[in-house]
């Protein structure tokens, strides 16, 4: 972030927060029933026992602590975010959703101290971990700070989603497959631990990993105007960083599948899919 200047990576800045925010907001109405199931599994992992106090780490605009307190009608949640301005997008969406007063906000860089949130039963860190300097000193403050017997719900993503078809119709076949190539290699510079194996990470950090699964995403069409949206604004996220890695021709193709005026644009387009990949582990700190 802008105004520390020791935070390494560059998801979060105070200038670029509102095409993020959004990004995660359409992450959020597209992939629903992924979400869903994920917090159907968490009710199925906390057995009888309703979490009380949930803790969402790198909450983003809060996708995890809504679904979470909407389906776990007593709980509250402690939200914690190093971005302010995400911390503010989330509230704005608790007290639209009636929400806020089971919500606490905590704006902390967890690559620096952890902050005061107590002891909660259920940690959710949905795509959060891997932007962790030392994920290891990070699981060592989860499992202090759940209870014994806690749960923690790790999220990540294996493969960012592809909606194209491999003919667009225009320019070169595969465009999609080499726009993704070059952001995971440089990906792989700014964010060395995304797709590390969380597991053993886990349980050398105490924890007992009860179960790993993987969800498959695999939309097809019609579907709704938001998948445009949510292409059009996670496209337009990766065209961002690619200076020099993709040629002029990929670069033009790219520009007008961003166009919101042009037909063959994302937003208009009626052969969109949605495929995606994510891991999550549900850990226990043993009782
Ligand atoms: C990819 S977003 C995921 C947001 C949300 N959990 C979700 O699944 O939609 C990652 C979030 O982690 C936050 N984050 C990254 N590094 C952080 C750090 N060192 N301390 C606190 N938050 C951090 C970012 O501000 C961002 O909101």
């Amino acid at each position: 972030m802008a105004h520390q200047p020791h935070h390494h990576h560059h998801c979060t800045s105070e200038t670029d927060h509102a095409p993020l925010a959004e990004l995660l907001d359409l992450d959020a109405e597209v992939l629903h029933k992924h979400l869903a199931n994920l917090v159907g599994w968490v009710d199925e992992l906390t057995g009888g026992t309703a979490p009380r106090r949930i803790l969402d780490l790198g909450c983003g605009t809060g996708t995890g602590t809504f679904a979470l307190l909407q389906h776990f009608e007593r709980a509250e949640a402690v939200a914690v975010d190093g971005d302010p301005q995400m911390l503010r997008h989330l509230s704005g969406k608790a007290r639209a959703l009636g929400l806020a007063d089971r919500i606490s906000t905590v704006q902390a860089d967890l690559d620096a101290d952890w902050p005061a949130v107590g002891t909660v039963d259920l940690v959710w860190a949905s795509a959060s971990l891997h932007h962790m300097a030392d994920p290891d000193r990070t699981l060592r403050e989860v499992f202090a700070a759940l209870r014994p017997g806690g749960l923690l719900l790790a999220i990540e993503i294996d493969s960012f989603p592809r909606f194209l078809p491999d003919d667009l119709g225009f320019g070169r076949p595969g465009l999609e497959a080499r726009a993704h190539a070059a952001m995971d290699a440089r990906r792989a510079v700014d964010m060395p631990h995304l797709g590390s194996d969380w597991g053993p990470r886990l349980t050398r950090n105490g924890f007992t990993v009860e179960a790993e699964r993987r969800f498959a995403i695999d939309l097809k069409p019609p579907l709704p105007a938001s998948a445009g949206r949510y292409a059009q604004a996670s496209l337009q996220r990766i065209r961002g960083g690619f200076d020099g890695e993709l040629a002029a021709d990929d670069l033009a193709a790219l520009d007008t599948l961003l166009s919101s005026e042009s037909p063959a644009g994302l937003l208009h387009r009626d052969d969109l899919t949605v495929r995606a990949a994510r891991t999550a582990w549900a850990a226990r700190r043993p009782e």
